[in-house]
């Protein structure tokens, strides 16, 4: 393998510049070349790609975003687009492609490499939702991000004795709102993996208050119901002093964690490994630390499995 490309793509993530530097510097240290694709697989099929240097991915280890940008096309699912893409990709010379993204990308990739062109699926998302992988990169900076929200709303919560509803994004999965929500000492965390009974909560709330519980915070993943449905419902039956927040896109940026950087440095660098030793068709992953890689085709096939003993343990400790 002499030359291979990179893309970003669906939504971005903090940690995918990390993650593209660690491509872009690996295989330069290994003497390939490598191409950047611009704009997802958009930008694959419009021929937007450049050859990058050394220096192209310097300075962005710190920053949030993807310097190759990113989209979602939907279209991508047709045949006769992914063979554009793959006439692309053969006129510049690349024999392998990075991708680094969520469950679409993932996709994506899948059907360039079911076409014969060996792709290695990097996990990029926020919402630490993709099967074979115990975290994603940006994962752990979405969390900091919704604990900082959560740690300021508590401080407005007690001085004014409200209940707080907060939603958090995630898609299909509660890994966000679960873990925030446990690091964040929320009274209720309601994730799609679990029924929730309105009923419950209430009564756990009023419990809390005649004990003198100043403030509630209940953290809701978007996968479950809106916010703001919720927080109607439950003013309904408890008359709480109820406000409902809606993190939304801020989740998304900001300047990667350590942990996401160092996830992303040895993902993106296990990526071209698997190119170079001719191991195309692999996504790759972490468990118990230890990098891992699977076939992406049967990836996509694997469940996300949430780590529901945080779920009971977070019951445990919000008594
Ligand atoms: O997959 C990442 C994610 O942020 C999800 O958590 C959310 O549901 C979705 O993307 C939002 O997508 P968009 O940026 O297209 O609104």
């Amino acid at each position: 393998m002499k030359k291979i490309g990179v893309l970003t793509s669906g939504g971005d993530s903090p940690g995918m510049n990390p993650a593209i530097r660690a491509v872009v510097r690996k295989a330069i240290f290994h003497n390939l070349e490598v191409y950047g694709i611009y704009g997802g697989y958009a930008g694959l099929v419009s021929g937007n790609i450049k050859k990058l240097e050394l220096g192209s991915v310097g300075d962005i280890i710190h920053r949030g975003g993807t310097m190759l940008y990113s989209a979602r096309l939907p279209e991508f699912k047709n045949k006769e687009v992914q063979q554009k893409a793959i006439e692309q990709l053969k006129n510049h010379g690349i024999e392998g492609l990075v991708v680094i993204g969520g469950d679409g990308s993932y996709r994506g990739a899948k059907a360039l490499t079911e076409q014969g062109f060996p792709c290695v699926g990097v996990p990029g998302t926020i919402d630490n939702d993709i099967p074979g992988t115990e975290f994603t990169i940006g994962f752990d900076t979405a969390l900091n991000t919704v604990i900082d929200a959560i740690d300021k709303i508590r401080d407005t919560a007690t001085s004014h004795e409200r209940t707080f509803v907060i939603e958090v994004m995630g898609r299909d999965a509660g890994d966000i709102a679960l873990w925030a929500g446990l690091a964040g000492g929320a009274e209720t965390i309601l994730i799609p993996e679990e029924n929730y009974d309105m009923d419950e909560i209430a009564e756990r709330l009023k419990k809390g208050s005649e004990r003198g519980k100043k403030h509630s915070i209940i953290v809701v993943a978007e996968g479950v119901c809106s916010g703001v449905e919720f927080g109607k419902q439950l003013n309904e039956k408890t008359h709480f002093d109820t406000r409902v927040s809606v993190l939304g896109h801020i989740q998304r940026g900001g300047s990667p964690t350590a942990f996401d950087r160092v996830l992303a440095s040895r993902l993106g660098a296990r990526a071209v490994e698997l190119l170079i030793e001719g191991k195309g068709g692999r996504a790759v992953g972490i468990e118990k630390n230890h990098l891992v890689d699977y076939d992406i085709i049967e990836a996509l096939d694997k469940k996300h499995t949430l780590d529901l003993d945080l779920f009971k343990l977070s019951k445990e400790l919000s008594i």
